[in-house]
């Protein structure tokens, strides 16, 4: 596609994120804009399309093309044990904080294809709390849902992630947690028992319950700072007093207005604690 002057272009991709806010309530207007503008270059590409006037025209009629909108300007790219250190702290410093509830609620905020959240029930059964806790997990795009809510994953991927379960202090055999059929891994469904997947938007919806740990990793990077702003409130918000926050390698409360709410739990492993 041979851009317009780049100035033009910023106004039709404006204008593209209004429309398909007011049309479909998405709401992209306050994504990190140069990722942003990538992603939706490489999408107008490979759809053949030779305008970002031309991309709004056909998002705004079309919810097929909406769906494929969505999946390819948003990062799904996720992993079972994604940085193990992360989990390895999760095991050393919050579970034995979590043994202090008799029931414990957690949120995992855009949870993509269900990795991360698997990861967490595998890491509470064997530390024998899965049965007091509920997971809540969420995203705003309905296809990702889906395949979290299946426990299905490639069977090629379980070596890697055997790997990372180990690093992230798992003693047992990883393929108890999952059967293993034709090129697919299914997970146990006893650990899909405690689990509600459900859709969220960060960007436009509010708080649903009080949690003891909201893990919201790799989502924030995406979003400007107005839009960090507003999540950081929600996730304050929806944290009972002493409640654990887990953000990704990149992102951390620092710039918001709540860094002084909480105090860095594991240094490094960006897992901080409400203060009250
Ligand atoms: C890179 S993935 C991170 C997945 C997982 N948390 C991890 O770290 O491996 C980012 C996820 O954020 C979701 N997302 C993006 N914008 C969102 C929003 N406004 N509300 C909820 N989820 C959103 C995307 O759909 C995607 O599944």
């Amino acid at each position: 596609m041979s851009l317009p002057n780049p100035k033009l272009e910023d106004i039709e991709i404006q204008l593209l994120l209004e429309g398909v806010y007011r049309y479909w309530g998405y709401d992209f207007r306050n994504y990190a804009l140069s990722s942003l503008k990538r992603r939706i270059h490489h999408f107008i590409k490979k759809e053949g399309l030779n305008s970002v006037s031309n991309l709004q025209e056909q998002v705004l009629h079309d919810r097929e093309f909406l769906e494929r909108f969505l999946l390819s300007i948003t990062v799904n790219v996720t992993s079972m044990f994604r940085d193990p250190s992360f989990y390895l702290a999760l095991r050393n410093e919050v579970i034995p904080l979590l043994r202090t509830y008799p029931f414990i609620r957690i949120w995992h905020a855009g949870c993509s294809t269900g990795e991360e959240v698997y990861s967490m029930a595998i890491l509470l059964e064997e530390e024998k709390l899965y049965q007091r806790c509920r997971i809540y997990a969420t995203d705003f795009n309905e296809k990702v849902l889906q395949q979290a809510k299946s426990g299905i994953f490639s069977l090629k991927l379980m070596q890697d992630y055997t790997q990372l379960y180990l690093k992230a202090g798992g003693n047992k055999s990883f393929s108890e947690y999952y059967t293993a059929g034709y090129d697919n891994a299914i997970i146990r469904s006893s650990l899909r028992e405690n689990i509600v997947f459900a859709q969220h938007n960060l960007a436009t919806d509010s708080s649903f319950n009080e949690f003891h740990i909201i893990i919201c990793r790799n989502v924030l990077i995406y979003f400007n700072q107005t839009l960090q702003k507003r999540v950081h409130e929600l996730f304050y918000n929806s944290l009972c007093p002493f409640g654990i926050l887990g953000l990704g390698r990149q992102e951390s409360i620092r710039f918001t207005t709540k860094d002084q709410q909480y105090q860095e739990l594991v240094k490094g492993e960006k897992l901080y604690r409400r203060l009250n």
